[in-house]
């Protein structure tokens, strides 16, 4: 199994170079050592992109790749570019890079160091679905905005790119990638999620049928283009083949993105033998909490997760350190996916709020003898009710929270805490006083 781990905060590559069964190295989607890609470095490791002549005909190239989409729900990617082209009408492709997700990174870090490969994948997406205009929707990041349009200069001087390509900004919200919250905002609204049906392949961005693709899902297709469908599957599983950009968090506080083959243990990404947990996090706040004993039997993959109601989502692994208590971090994650609701529906208006107050209660030590009943409660009042997943995700996480913490909580109902210190670990990030009414 392999993994390539960069540090994004300090820029620094802790790449640990690994070999897959037929010799394949990652990482990669990012290039090795600490260079951000330019694109003559770019054509020079990758070669020119080649247009198939036509839509379709790349989408069976993907089919048998077995490509599924690196946005958290990996729905098969060639299945979304068939609904995409079947639809009466020309088609809008958005390459998502929002990353709304506080604990990821990895959508920023493989923007900054590939951007080619993801515009490479977005122009021969664009052609599979035979679309006539093309979207980059990315994070609101000033220094982020730059180096694209950077690229994308790059891009029109050489002649690339057969579409232009409009670079739409998010705003720093958990909901701003949520596909139907994006084509509000591409088409010049708030970055608010709408109700649907119709869903954006249907009617998106202006009405057109729209193909929304994380990034990294067209960093992928843009490799599997130009090496094959065998290339692709020489790592990961035979269900889910391929590689697979993850944010690491390790409970001795450092991390950063790596690639990492689907099916690698989680142990090994986390290093829990070096660095014991007292939890494991998968899959962000929309994600669920493991025991570390869980976490060490599983692997990166959707197969060992989903049967315990977890899932890889966009890949955040974050292990909790052991002296840190669950319950409190899980508090301020629910507080903040509270707040960064619509506050379009009934379960974000009412049911949110009165989970996140009970929770932060029970954090406190000071929650009223009810308090486990009425999150339980609540949490099966607010689930499938909203016009998207927030509120589903959100239970998810708190149910997790409940039954990895159930110690905590008995010990927290009596007026005691286990943790050594209440220092924060997960990454909350800190709302301007504008951020309320902030959606574009
Ligand atoms: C609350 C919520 C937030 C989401 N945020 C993102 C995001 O920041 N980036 C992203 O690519 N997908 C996000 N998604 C998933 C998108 O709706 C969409 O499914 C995805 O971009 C499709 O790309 P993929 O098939 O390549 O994964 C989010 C979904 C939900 C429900
Ligand atoms: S469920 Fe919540 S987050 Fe989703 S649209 Fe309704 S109010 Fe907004």
């Amino acid at each position: 199994m392999t993994a390539a781990i960069r540090d994004t905060a300090t820029s620094h590559s802790v790449t640990e170079r690994g070999h897959s069964k037929d010799g394949t190295v990652l990482p990669r989607l990012l290039p090795a050592g600490n260079h951000p890609m330019e694109l003559a470095a770019h054509l020079q490791v990758h070669g020119e992109m080649h247009y198939r002549g036509g839509p379709r005909m790349l989408i069976h190239t993907i089919e048998s790749a077995g490509l599924t989409g690196r946005g958290g729900a990996a729905f098969p990617t060639h299945r979304k570019l068939t609904a995409v082209a079947d639809q009466k009408g020309v088609p809008v492709v958005v390459a998502n890079g929002a990353e709304g997700e506080p604990a990821s990174d990895k959508d920023k870090t493989l923007l900054w160091s590939s951007p080619h490969l993801v515009l490479d994948g977005l122009q021969l997406a664009a052609e599979a679905v035979g679309a006539r205009k093309a979207h980059l929707y990315v994070h609101r990041n000033p220094r982020l905005v730059q180096r694209l349009q950077s690229a994308l200069a790059e891009r029109a001087t050489a002649g690339l790119d057969r579409l232009e390509v409009h670079l739409v900004t998010a705003p720093p919200r958990f909901l701003a990638g949520e596909e139907s919250a994006l084509a509000n905002r591409v088409q010049g609204g708030p970055a608010l999620p709408r109700f649907t049906p119709p869903r954006v392949f249907e009617r998106g961005v202006n009405g057109a049928p729209t193909l929304v693709q994380n990034v990294e899902t067209l960093a992928q297709l843009a490799l599997i283009s130009r090496y094959g469908p065998a290339w692709f599957r020489s790592v990961g599983t035979e269900a889910e083949p391929g590689s697979m950009l993850t944010t690491v968090r390790l409970a001795n506080g450092s991390g950063g993105v790596a690639e990492a083959a689907i099916g690698t243990p989680i142990s090994h990404l986390l290093k829990l033998n070096e660095h014991p947990a007292r939890a494991v996090l998968v899959g962000g706040y929309h994600g669920a909490w493991l025991t570390p004993e869980q976490a060490s039997h599983l692997t990166l993959s959707n197969a060992d997760l989903r049967p315990l109601g977890a899932a890889v989502g966009a890949g955040v692994l974050a292990a909790l350190p052991a002296d840190r208590c669950g319950l409190v971090e899980s508090a301020r994650v629910v507080q903040y996916l509270a707040l960064e609701s619509a506050g379009q529906c009934g379960p974000c208006l009412n049911g949110l709020p009165s989970i996140a107050a009970t929770l932060e209660q029970l954090a406190e030590r000071r929650s009223a003898p009810s308090a486990r009943h009425d999150l339980k409660r609540w949490s099966t009042l607010v689930e499938r009710r909203g016009a998207c997943h927030h509120p589903d995700g959100t239970v998810r996480f708190l149910r997790s929270a409940l039954a990895v913490f159930a110690d905590e909580v008995v010990l927290h109902e009596a007026g005691r805490c286990s943790a050594g210190t209440d220092e924060p670990f997960l990454p909350i990030p800190a709302a301007s006083p504008d951020h309320k009414d902030d959606w574009s």
